[in-house]
């Protein structure tokens, strides 16, 4: 993982930061036979259609132009389960809506999430956008609570036993964590509402697709095999998701966006999604192609799809979650085969890259360029504050200048979730923001330490004495 030291930051930052080596090469998908696995054929065995109703639920948890990718990702996924023939009724979506309209997109009113693609907004359900995009909104949604909803349409996950659930998440996320716009989900609450879901027999089976980093820690020794849900996630419990379509990559976003316009894992199942007949193309197949594709994509940005939960559902048609777009039932393999490699940034860098960017191509001497200036500089400044103050604070409880290095390397093993005690968890991480300041996105990365200082049985009063001591001088 990659970790900021104060002078590599600025060196990176302000020296051709993500100008990364050469253009990846194409990964198509390796032949024939695999790609036209989704025509159908007279014996091919195929979905029949679904007794219950199909839901889904989108969630885009991040905000501003700089993050794009995830709303951009969310309306795309909305436009597939659309054509794929789910009901608006059926489909929930949370985002923040503030990217079509935002001052800095360039195209107003319209999102797209790959170069050269159609616009992804148009027709999107505003059901949890601004200020009821929030995290108790999606627990109150997934249990289909609506008493417990504020604000927003009041569209609840209002399924029964014969339903198929489908949600899909994209923005940042951290050891056990993925981030909403007001704040943070645990891996343990969000695995007790599913346990609430399932006991009230509220679907019969779910899928969902979580894109963010370490993204497997949400479900990592968490999710048991037989509540019928099944899970896949953009990386394994401990490293890093990918930005993909932004500036200067292979294939780049266009000229005008200097921000990504996807995210490697969400564009990997959403083309696939796009060119083939999900009646016969199972989940495992669609795991498969996407683990291949993220993972071989450019070997310095790569992460391991992985997938959690009832293996038995892989073998389930993705018809039954996402329909299918009758356009696609005579999908060959040269018909509308895109390029399907691409290059890539960390969910972290990707926010860096908007703000370099914009600063990068405004003219000289502009008000534009002074803004972003600004923007970038205290995007870095949080950077060296957040990285500063977890050094100290390590150094502080454990002794060493190493110690939060050390705590960010250790990992647990596979069959273990990344920490026992959820509640001391909650608790260091409130404690730190409390003295330190919010850790916003960049600060999650640290969060596998805080995880680790629990695992090793610190407590809260000695984290306590130790971020009021560490941020006493630099204020956040
Ligand atoms: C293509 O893939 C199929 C199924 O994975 C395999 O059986 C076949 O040998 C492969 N063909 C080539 C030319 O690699
Ligand atoms: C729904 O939410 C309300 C308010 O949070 C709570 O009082 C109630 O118990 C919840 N209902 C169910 C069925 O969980
Ligand atoms: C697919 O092929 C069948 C048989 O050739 C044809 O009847 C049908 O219209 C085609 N569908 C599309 C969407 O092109
Ligand atoms: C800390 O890390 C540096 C560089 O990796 C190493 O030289 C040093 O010995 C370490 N210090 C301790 C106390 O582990």
């Amino acid at each position: 993982m990659d970790y900021y030291i104060v002078g590599i930051l600025l060196f990176i930052t302000l020296f051709s930061p993500f100008t990364k080596s050469e253009p990846t090469k194409l990964d198509r998908p390796s032949n024939e036979t695999e790609l036209i696995h989704g025509n159908s054929k007279p014996n091919c065995k195929a979905a029949e259609p679904t007794k219950g109703k199909q839901w889904a639920v989108l969630i885009a948890g991040s905000t501003d132009y700089e993050n794009y990718r995830h709303q951009a990702d969310i309306c795309h996924a909305y436009q597939i389960l659309k054509k794929g023939g789910l009901k608006d009724e059926n489909i929930i979506v949370f985002m923040y809506d503030d990217i079509a309209f935002n001052v800095e997109n360039p195209r107003p009113g319209v999102i797209i999430n790959q170069p050269g693609g159609d616009d992804v907004y148009e027709g999107v359900p505003k059901d949890y956008t601004q200020s009821a995009a929030t995290a108790a909104n999606v627990f109150a949604v997934l249990l289909g609570n609506k008493t417990a909803v504020q604000g927003g349409s009041g569209k609840v996950l209002d399924s029964g036993p014969d339903d198929h659930i489908f949600i899909y998440y994209a923005d940042h996320g951290a050891t056990g964590i993925i981030g909403m716009t007001d704040g943070l989900i645990y891996a343990k609450d969000l695995i007790d509402v599913l346990k609430k879901k399932h006991e009230a027999k509220a679907y019969k089976t779910m899928v969902i697709y979580i894109e963010a980093c370490e993204a497997g820690s949400m479900f990592q020794g968490l999710l048991p095999n037989n509540w019928d849900i099944y899970a896949t996630t953009a990386a394994n419990a401990e490293e890093n998701s990918f930005g993909t379509y932004c500036p200067d990559d292979y294939p780049s976003a266009p000229l005008e966006y200097d921000t990504c316009l996807g995210d490697t894992y969400s564009v990997a199942w959403l083309e696939d999604s796009e060119m083939h007949d999900l009646r016969s193309e199972t989940l495992e197949k669609q795991y498969k192609r996407i683990r291949r594709r993220v993972f071989t994509q450019d070997l310095d940005f790569n992460s391991h799809v992985t997938q959690y939960g009832d293996m038995k559902l892989s073998k389930e048609f993705l018809f039954t979650y996402m329909g299918t777009n009758p356009d696609n039932d005579n999908y060959t393999s040269m018909a509308n085969s895109k390029p399907s490699g691409f290059s890539s940034a960390s969910q972290y860098d990707a926010e860096l890259l908007h703000f370099w960017y914009k600063f990068h191509r405004a003219p000289e001497g502009s008000t534009r360029k002074l803004e972003a200036q600004k923007e970038l500089h205290g995007k870095i400044s949080h950077r060296m504050h957040v990285d500063h103050s977890m050094k100290e604070m390590g150094k502080l409880i454990l002794g060493s200048e190493n110690s939060t290095m050390m705590l960010l390397k250790t990992v647990r093993p596979l069959d273990q979730p990344v920490v026992d005690d959820w509640d001391c968890y909650k608790m260091l991480v409130k404690t730190y923001e409390e003295h330190c300041g919010s850790l916003l996105r960049y600060g999650l990365k640290y969060t596998r330490a805080l995880a680790n200082m629990c695992n090793a049985g610190i407590t809260m009063e000695q984290m306590a004495a130790a971020s009021a001591r560490a941020c006493a001088k630099i204020k956040p």
